[in-house]
């Protein structure tokens, strides 16, 4: 059982602030007047990592001063020490009570190496968990997806990290080495594991992109091979940063691990979400054919031209995800958080001003290299 809780007063290291949900934690935090110090791990680039956090935070609208306890401090995961100076390595050590880990090579491309930081990363942390003072709770930012290739079913948590399992891609597989990697460690854990991410709210074209890239891309077709009674599993940010929050502070959690998730009850499915696509688009409805009825005549015909066949060849990678027709249950969130609180915003609340943001251009350029 775990014996931490996120106080106030804690002293926080955390990764990942400078993409989609660290940032939302960081100002999660920051929104509750956190009093301790915190310690946002990001990588120089030409820019320093002060520079990048204020610009993560403008992607927000956030234009808030960074408050004098949050000490931006230069580093890369795939490290040693994640790359800390030894003086910051020091400092966090000696008084660090909870490491927040969200970073991590998100990459759903086929060739890409991501175990190089997925992996390499928590092997880093658990080395650097083990040297600290105060036994500090180790925060662990997985992912629902890290079952594997499973399809028409509701997972629960126990279900889930099953790096024996087929996966489609390395992302998901070194998602479930590192996170039996930190089970195995012994070290005090809070595994979170959100299911789709959406950026709902913040009018930030890249973040909108990130998982919708291809909606624009579906009006080039009349037809594609999508069931439409395969359910989505789909959140927004704030639902997981707030979710994330509350079950960090909790001071009697049940669980070790908890999906951050619509689960049954809140998921959508293809046929709506395809919907709400098509009234966003002002577009002919598109036709969903599952893809056990997909035939190679179907393909003949509704995948003719140049655009529409290097378009199909890119949503090639994505369109199994689609119709894995999958739900995290949520039933442990709920119990913990409340059932009042552990609901996400219903799509239809966001999703048009998000496609509002993502230019077609953008999209195809996206589909040219997923
Ligand atoms: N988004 C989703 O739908 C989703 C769903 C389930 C779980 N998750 C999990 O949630 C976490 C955050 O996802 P996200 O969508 O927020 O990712 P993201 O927007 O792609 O951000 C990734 C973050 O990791 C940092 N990072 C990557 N490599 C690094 C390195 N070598 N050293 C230091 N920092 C590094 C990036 O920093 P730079 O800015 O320097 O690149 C960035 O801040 C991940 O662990 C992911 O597996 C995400």
């Amino acid at each position: 059982m775990p014996e931490i809780a996120l106080t106030p007063n804690s002293n926080i290291l955390i990764t990942g602030v400078t993409g989609l949900i660290g940032g939302e934690i960081l100002r999660c935090l920051l929104d509750r007047e956190h009093q301790g110090q915190i310690w946002p791990l990001i990588r120089a680039t030409t820019e320093s990592p002060i520079h990048r956090l204020g610009v993560r935070f403008a992607r927000s609208q956030d234009t808030r001063e960074i408050p004098a306890t949050v000490h931006a401090v230069n580093g890369d995961i795939q490290k040693p020490v994640w790359g800390m100076s030894a003086t910051d390595a020091k400092t966090i050590r000696d008084t660090v009570d909870v490491i927040v880990h969200n970073a991590a090579d998100t990459s759903f491309v086929a060739h890409r190496n991501t175990s190089d930081t997925n992996v390499k990363s928590v092997r880093q942390l658990i080395d650097f968990a083990k040297s600290c003072r105060r036994n500090p709770l180790v925060v662990y930012m997985g992912t629902a997806s890290n079952v594997g290739d499973i399809s028409g079913c509701s997972v629960t948590e126990e279900d889930g990290c099953r790096a024996e399992n087929r996966h489609y891609n390395e992302y998901t597989y070194s998602k479930a080495i590192a996170e039996n990697l930190l089970r195995e460690s012994g070290l005090p854990l809070l595994t979170l594991r959100p299911s789709i991410v959406l950026s709902a709210d913040l009018a930030d074209e890249t973040f909108a992109r990130q998982i919708l890239w291809c909606a624009p891309l579906t009006r080039v077709f009349r037809a594609l091979p999508l069931n439409p009674d395969a359910r989505l599993d789909l959140v927004d940010v704030g639902f997981v940063a707030a979710m994330s929050v509350r079950l960090m502070e909790h001071t009697n959690r049940t669980y070790d691990c908890y999906h951050l998730s619509a689960g049954k009850k809140y998921a959508i499915t293809l046929g709506e979400f395809g919907t709400l696509i098509n009234l966003q688009y002002g577009r002919r409805p598109l036709k969903l054919i599952s893809p056990a009825a997909w035939t190679p005549a179907d393909e003949e015909k509704y995948v003719r031209t140049g655009v529409q066949r290097r378009v199909f060849r890119s949503l090639h990678h994505y369109l199994p995800f689609l119709n894995m027709d999958v739900t995290y249950e949520n039933d442990r969130l709920r119990q913990d958080v409340g059932f009042e609180d552990a609901i996400p915003q219903p799509v239809v609340n966001y999703i048009n001003k998000l496609l509002d943001i993502i230019p077609t251009k953008a999209a195809m350029k996206e589909a040219a290299v997923p």
